[in-house]
């Protein structure tokens, strides 16, 4: 027997499983590797589905997962009817409209920030004292690779995933004295339903997956390798090339790679309408904010001596 058949019949939560990359973990770990899954969405009619599909060796439970108590009742539960669990994957996930940061509401920023992340640490807490009683403990945390190289007009999407980032790895190295793993799994692109059901969309949203759809794997492939690296007990894990691309060149020229790509989505946008209302405004006012930059240099102080003595909280 070889280490990696440590998966084999454990007992899993997969967040997320109704649809895309969860839905693709939870049917691989049930069918493949004979795992008992917990699944937790929303979507009554994708979980039923599953479920007919899946048989005994799965159930679910519906909840926000962004609500801490739902997390700690789900814990508790799980406790009472002794279902032990190994595994953790925390997949669900959401994703923003590309646009300015201005433009976004604080609703909004705090529904991405609740989906994301803070679903990950509530996730965590509530299940880390049975994962710390299996044998075979184990935790996934899906990011994306907009953790590594942070994307133009994704500016809170992208933060909640590099928390997730820091998260794993720090709680990696918390738990490898337990013997639990952590795995952060950092996705390009993924042909999934994600960017169809985008907050604050206007219809945007549709033709940039059209660009996900030419460019990205697909969720069954991103589930085998997500597996796969489990399996190996990988802590840092990469599932295709525009995220080994995006790596890359964030190791190697890290400021010149951020550049480049927002230049490549600036030109690009009139290709990809998606991307115009991160730069709608800088192309429309294009001239106007060239005469700012240039009159910003008229309003410089040379040196500290001619900085005035009065500051900005004097009195009159
Ligand atoms: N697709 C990509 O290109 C890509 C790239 C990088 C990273 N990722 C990450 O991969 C993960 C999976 O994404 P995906 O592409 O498979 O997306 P998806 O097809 O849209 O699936 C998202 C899943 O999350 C569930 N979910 C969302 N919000 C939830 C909430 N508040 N409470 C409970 N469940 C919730 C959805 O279920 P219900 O609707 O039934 O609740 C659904 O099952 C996400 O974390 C995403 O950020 C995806």
């Amino acid at each position: 027997m070889t280490k990696k058949n440590w998966i084999f019949g454990r007992n899993v939560i997969v967040t997320g499983c109704s649809t895309g990359i969860g839905k693709e973990l939870t049917v691989q770990l049930v069918k493949k590797f004979g795992c008992n899954v917990m699944g937790v969405a929303r979507n009554q009619q994708k979980l039923d589905a599953l479920k007919q599909e899946l048989g005994d060796k799965f159930d679910y439970r519906r909840f926000d997962i962004s609500d801490e108590k739902q997390w700690f009742d789900f814990s508790e539960e799980m406790r009472r009817t002794g279902y032990e669990v190994d595994v953790l994957i925390n997949n669900a996930g959401m994703i923003q409209e590309f646009s300015q940061y201005s433009d976004m509401s604080i609703e909004t920023v705090r529904k991405i920030v609740d989906t994301n992340f803070n679903s990950v640490i509530f996730g965590v807490a509530a299940f880390l004292p049975q994962i710390k009683k299996s044998k075979f403990g184990y935790i996934v945390n899906i990011s994306s690779a907009s953790a590594i190289l942070p994307v133009c007009g994704e500016t809170v999407y992208s933060a909640t995933k590099g928390a997730v980032k820091a998260f794993s790895e720090s709680l990696a190295q918390d738990l490898s004295g337990f013997g639990i793993g952590v795995s952060c799994v950092m996705p390009g692109p993924v042909k999934t339903d994600l960017y169809k059901t985008r907050e604050e969309g206007d219809g945007n949203a549709k033709k940039d997956y059209e660009l996900v759809e030419k460019i990205g794997i697909t969720a069954q492939t991103a589930a085998n390798r997500i597996i796969k690296a489990m399996r190996k007990r990988k802590r840092r894990v990469l599932i295709d090339t525009v995220a080994r691309l995006m790596d890359f060149g964030m190791r190697v020229a890290p400021t010149l790679t951020q550049k480049i790509t927002c230049k490549a989505m600036k030109a690009a946008c009139y290709y990809v309408p998606a991307f115009a209302p991160v730069f709608k405004e800088q192309i429309e006012q294009k001239e106007q904010i060239k005469l700012e930059l240039k009159e910003r240099k008229d309003n410089m102080y040379s040196s500290l001596d001619d900085v005035p003595q009065r500051g900005a909280f004097a009195k009159e």
